[in-house]
């Protein structure tokens, strides 16, 4: 009988990651590019000792409860909205992410939205291929400069940081909010201005998001906020979706109460607000801001990596719920 320990991959991921765990446990290994359904998780869950698993796979109490044997859930993200923390800990299994990883490549993304939006490249794009290109115009798709604006960051995290280092490439002012404030050090190094939330959202050109989602971040961005910002402002979410209030900013950008979004994030995910199906001034994509080759191969070994730590008896680099470790 084998007694290696089993480890489920709840939906395909890049092939190093799954190699990495082969080398260590008997693997059940949905090939499929689709999340399983909730009792197909379950079910096939059931004799494992491990998940390695996606956001969409929600991590609850009811599933751990029908995993008796299972001692780690590895996320291939660095969001983990999708765990039950307080289930995790009461079945006493430690749930990982993959931080740090993906913070250039993310940051990247969200530096493209903002540039995308501002100059409107995909509605000139389409404009372009729709035959509707005859001749040039002066006022030809007019946009919002970049250089030399005020960039606003409510976040500094990892990803907010970094979003901070590519603006300063544009000469852009950077202002901030966040919970806990950066080191002086910080600030002074990437030219950061502290400031209340409000203050951000009524100063900057342009947003940027990067917190994660918690009660305290849902509907950070709603009427009362877009009603505060410049008409020219643009808004960029690669956070969660849900830190948007997808209805009002619809009606924000149908009314121009703001000029612009770029979306990677959308709050009821996969779907997308109808209203904003039918605008020309947002960008939307399906959650690809971390998805270059490399980054997304990087997640999926770390993942591994975290999952073979945590059963093999360590404490998994990149432990999401510590308490779980303290006697
Ligand atoms: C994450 O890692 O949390 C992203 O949203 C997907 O890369």
């Amino acid at each position: 009988m084998n007694t290696q320990p089993k480890v489920l991959v709840s939906r395909k991921i890049p092939q190093a990651g799954v190699d990495l765990l082969a080398q260590h446990f008997r693997l059940d290994v949905n090939t499929e590019d689709k999340a399983l359904p909730p009792a197909e998780l379950a079910a096939r869950l059931a004799d494992c000792d491990g998940l390695v698993c996606l956001l969409l796979d929600k991590i609850s109490d009811e599933l751990l409860g029908a995993a008796p044997n299972l001692r780690v859930v590895s996320n291939v993200a660095v969001g983990y909205d999708n765990f039950d923390l307080a289930a995790l800990n009461k079945h006493r299994v430690m749930g990982t992410n993959t931080p740090g990883v993906l913070t250039d490549t993310t940051a990247d993304f969200a530096f493209t939205l903002l540039v995308a939006a501002a100059r409107r490249v995909v509605e000139a794009d389409r404009y372009v291929r729709e035959g509707k290109f005859k001749e040039w115009g002066v006022e030809l798709f007019l946009g919002q400069d970049i250089h030399h604006a005020t960039l606003g960051i409510l976040g500094m995290g990892r990803i907010g940081l970094g979003m901070a280092r590519r603006a300063r490439g544009f000469e852009m002012r950077v202002i901030y909010h966040d919970e806990y404030r950066a080191k002086p050090e910080v600030e002074k190094e990437y030219g950061l201005e502290y400031m209340s939330q409000e203050d951000v959202i009524k100063q900057c050109d342009f947003l940027s998001l990067h917190v994660p989602l918690l009660p305290s971040t849902r509907h950070l961005l709603s009427t009362p906020q877009f009603a505060m910002m410049k008409r020219t402002a643009v808004v960029v979410n690669t956070s969660r979706g849900p830190v948007i209030d997808e209805a009002a900013l619809a009606v924000a950008l149908k009314k121009g109460v703001i000029a612009a979004a770029g979306l990677d994030v959308f709050e009821f995910e996969p779907k997308v607000h109808p209203d904003l199906m039918g605008l020309s001034n947002v960008i939307i994509v399906p959650h690809i801001a971390s998805a270059s080759v490399a980054t997304r191969t990087r997640m999926s070994t770390m993942a591994a990596e975290n999952c073979i730590a945590a059963l093999q008896g360590q404490t998994p680099p990149n432990l999401v719920n510590t308490d779980v470790v303290r006697k």
